[in-house]
């Protein structure tokens, strides 16, 4: 595996590659990697030629009051990992690399950035364009590999590839769970043993929302209700929202139809945790 730092050695290594038409995949990451990441990578390394992994701590997308020297590092340790699973190239750049002093430009992905996480974390996604942009262009790959865990981060970097005709196809991987339904998450480390043994619950709530609507219920007032309950019930986690929403545009659903996402964001102390399911409704019936 080769470790670059810099933009030139990327491009220079992916040069040839490139020139002889082969597939290139890439999971851009904030590094401190779990099976969630990995399940990415390998899905990368399987069906690419060449398989870029970055790591970069975007500071772009993290708010006032997030603490970016918090967000959890270990270089050496994903450095290990990555390269037991054969990638080919891991981008490491620094903030000088990406952010060189004089730095203007943004991107907004309208409207649908405002929503659910959106609205408690301004300018977040603004950030996490902004940068995988920066990495698209850097990387030129043909696929780019996301998960579903962030719902609407992947739904937002799809909306911006077709709107930019940024060339690359966009896969979004299922939530690799822990044996007790956690989603995985680089935030899970912060967990006290309590909010641990807690957090489960949010998958548990989202299930017996899809067994609700399973059973035929539609209403997605009942469904948010039914979530909330269970989690204040079996948890000191303080919602910051549950909703119903179509999974391609994000708009709110009073009635479900189509592609349901049902989404949450809960605070276990200053952690935020985010999950989800999608529920697909066939007509009348059930799904
Ligand atoms: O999901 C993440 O880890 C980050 O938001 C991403 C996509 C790597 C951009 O910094």
């Amino acid at each position: 595996m080769r470790i670059v730092r810099t933009i030139e050695h990327l491009r220079q290594l992916l040069r040839e590659p490139r020139r002889k038409g082969q597939k290139i995949g890439f999971v851009p990451t904030m590094g401190y990697l779990h099976e969630g990441h990995l399940s990415l990578i390998r899905r990368a390394v399987k069906e690419c030629s060449v398989c870029v992994v970055s790591i970069y701590v975007n500071p772009k997308q993290f708010g006032v009051r997030e603490d970016l020297s918090r967000y959890p590092r270990d270089i050496k340790h994903d450095a290990t990992m990555i390269e037991k699973e054969n990638v080919d190239i891991l981008f490491i750049p620094s903030d000088n690399v990406i952010y060189p002093n004089g730095y203007l430009t943004y991107i907004d992905v309208e409207k649908i950035s405002d929503l659910l996480c959106g609205k408690y974390r301004p300018g977040h996604f603004r950030g996490v364009a902004t940068i995988v942009a920066k990495l698209l262009n850097i990387v030129l790959p043909d696929v780019m590999y996301l998960g579903q865990k962030d719902a609407q981060q992947a739904v937002i970097l799809k909306q911006m590839a077709l709107d930019l005709n940024f060339s690359v196809c966009v896969h979004v991987l299922p939530t690799v769970r822990e044996k007790d339904g956690l989603a995985a998450s680089s935030r899970n480390v912060y967990l006290s043993k309590d909010q641990r043994a807690q957090a489960p619950v949010l998958y548990r709530a989202l299930k017996s929302a899809a067994n609700h609507i399973k059973a035929g219920e539609r209403r997605a007032s009942y469904l948010n209700g039914l979530i909330s309950r269970m989690i204040r019930q079996y948890s000191d986690g303080n919602i910051q929202y549950v909703a119903c929403v179509d999974a391609g545009t994000l708009k709110p659903l009073k009635t479900l139809k189509g592609q349901v996402l049902i989404a949450l964001s809960v605070l276990f102390g200053k952690i935020r945790l985010i999950d989800n399911v999608i529920v697909s409704i066939k007509n009348q019936g059930k799904f």
